[in-house]
């Protein structure tokens, strides 16, 4: 398509493919158009682009938007980058005017700008993603919230709660997902366009006005920094990390709350697939590929970070090995959290089994040590009393031989049961009735809470849409 005479000479080497990001950095690619427009906006206002050639620009710029969208771009092997590609296709498209484009700026500051509105979109498409998540937890919360289910510490009956509750307690984690994604993109939201190659430009020019088309809240304060920090993209990296950790648990969960030696999850649960072989199995599958993709996006985290490490200031061509991570951790991610959220919503629990397990009375243990305690026992020797019934009943309880323990009331054995237990229940927090009920609003109104904030970031991102489509000035 092109000749080798329009090949800029500085993607003229002898590595062929080997220097080549294109693979990763056509993603880039209306984020590097919208950037180019406000540059030559910028250009223009400050004396370095007539209105004339602006209008060129911009106008060819909007088309080469229009052929990304529609697939129609000549993307070239040859020409390296998404940089690269549409400078070489804007020179055909409107002629002498585009050389004028790359005025005061480098592909070190491009590239860093490009990142950074890929990553507020890319992350307001997570944020939605995560929120379908949450609600979906918080529909199947408030509709388990008295359900009662034996709580767990190594994986050993502790003490009673509900469904609800626990279903809450992963709620929480993931709204702590939300906020950090959120801190995030307000760290991440610096332009970094006129950092130039590291030292900025002997040209006068204005950066601010770049970083406020773009919605930005400023320009960076440091050129060297500004062309040389991926601060954004490994944040993004953890807390897509750690995202994945807290799915992985709960996917666990659901592996083990279907198997029968739980028996939590009913079998009409829609959890994955049968088996080619066996005919009465139907396993966790989109559980199971929850929990062992987390290890990729662990990866991810680790190979940027190590590609980071140790590397001198300013721009490295090492950075080029950023983008890959990070596109498979949000592919994985993302399809992740969809398939997350049909998960939650498929999962239909066993009542039956979930009050024949809270029925055990060793749920019960330390509800008898405090009611020892209300009266008047010390717990350490309130804690030994139980403890040593325990043992001489073999570890079981018999809530009739109660009375037998020093100090308690024989009546108290009555109600060592689940309800009567979460009745007591009413600590901020925790799985009693009233509590449960506060944390439910409490879980509603920090959802609303996000919703908003993700408007108003769904509002920047769309600002690079609407300076691709603008009518020609
Ligand atoms: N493809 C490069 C990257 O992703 C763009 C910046 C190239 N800069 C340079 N000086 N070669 O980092």
């Amino acid at each position: 398509m092109t000749d080798s005479s329009s090949t800029p000479v500085y993607v003229r080497t002898p590595f062929g493919t080997f220097l080549n990001s294109l693979a990763v950095d056509r993603a880039l690619a209306p984020y590097d158009v919208a950037g180019s427009i406000a540059h030559a906006e910028m250009l223009r206002a400050s004396g370095w682009l007539s209105p004339q050639e602006t209008s060129v620009i911009v106008s060819g710029l909007r088309l080469i938007a229009a052929e990304i969208r529609t697939g129609h771009f000549p993307w070239r092997d040859e020409l390296e980058d998404v940089h690269t590609n549409v400078e070489v296709r804007l020179g055909e498209l409107v002629g002498p005017a585009a050389g004028k484009l790359h005025t005061a700026r480098s592909r070190n500051d491009q590239v860093a700008l490009d990142e950074r509105l890929f990553l507020r979109a890319a992350l307001a498409q997570v944020a939605h993603r995560l929120l379908a998540v949450q609600e979906a937890l918080l529909h199947q919360a408030s509709a388990e919230i008295a359900t009662p289910m034996p709580g767990y510490t190594h994986l050993q009956r502790a003490q009673p709660v509900t469904v609800g509750h626990h279903l809450l307690a992963h709620f929480w984690r993931f709204d702590r997902d939300l906020d950090r994604l959120f801190a995030t993109v307000e760290r991440a939201n610096v332009s970094p366009l006129g950092a130039g190659a590291l030292a900025g430009s002997t040209l006068k020019t204005d950066p601010a006005a770049v970083a406020t088309r773009l919605g930005f809240d400023r320009p960076f304060a440091n050129s060297v920094d500004a062309v040389s920090d991926r601060d954004p993209f490994a944040e993004l990296l953890f807390d897509l990390a750690l995202l994945a950790v807290h799915a992985s648990g709960f996917a666990e969960e659901v592996v083990l709350f279907a198997s029968p030696e739980f028996g939590f999850l009913d079998r009409s649960s829609s959890l994955g697939a049968g088996s080619s072989l066996m005919p009465q199995k139907r396993n966790p599958d989109a559980a199971e590929l929850l929990r062992g993709q987390s290890g990729r996006v662990v990866g991810d985290l680790v190979a940027l970070l190590v590609t980071l490490k140790g590397l001198p200031l300013a721009y490295d061509r090492d950075l080029q090995e950023d983008k890959a991570p990070v596109e498979d951790a949000l592919a994985t991610v993302g399809a992740g959290l969809v398939a997350l959220t049909t998960l939650v919503q498929g999962l239909v629990f066993d009542h039956a089994r979930l009050v024949a397990a809270s029925e055990d009375p060793e749920l019960y243990a330390t509800d008898i040590a405090e009611h020892l305690v209300a009266r008047g026992v010390a717990f350490r020797p309130a804690h030994e009393a139980v403890a040593a019934h325990y043992r001489t009943a073999g570890g079981r309880l018999d809530p009739a031989q109660v009375g037998e323990i020093p100090g308690a009331d024989p009546a108290f054995g009555r109600s060592l049961t689940a309800s009567d237990s979460l009745g007591r229940r009413s600590t901020t927090g925790g799985p009693g009735p009233l509590a449960l009920q506060q944390q439910l609003t409490q879980a509603r109104t920090a959802l609303e809470g996000r919703r908003h904030s993700l408007s108003s970031l769904d509002r920047k991102v769309g600002l690079v849409e609407e300076i691709l489509q603008e009518e020609r000035k």
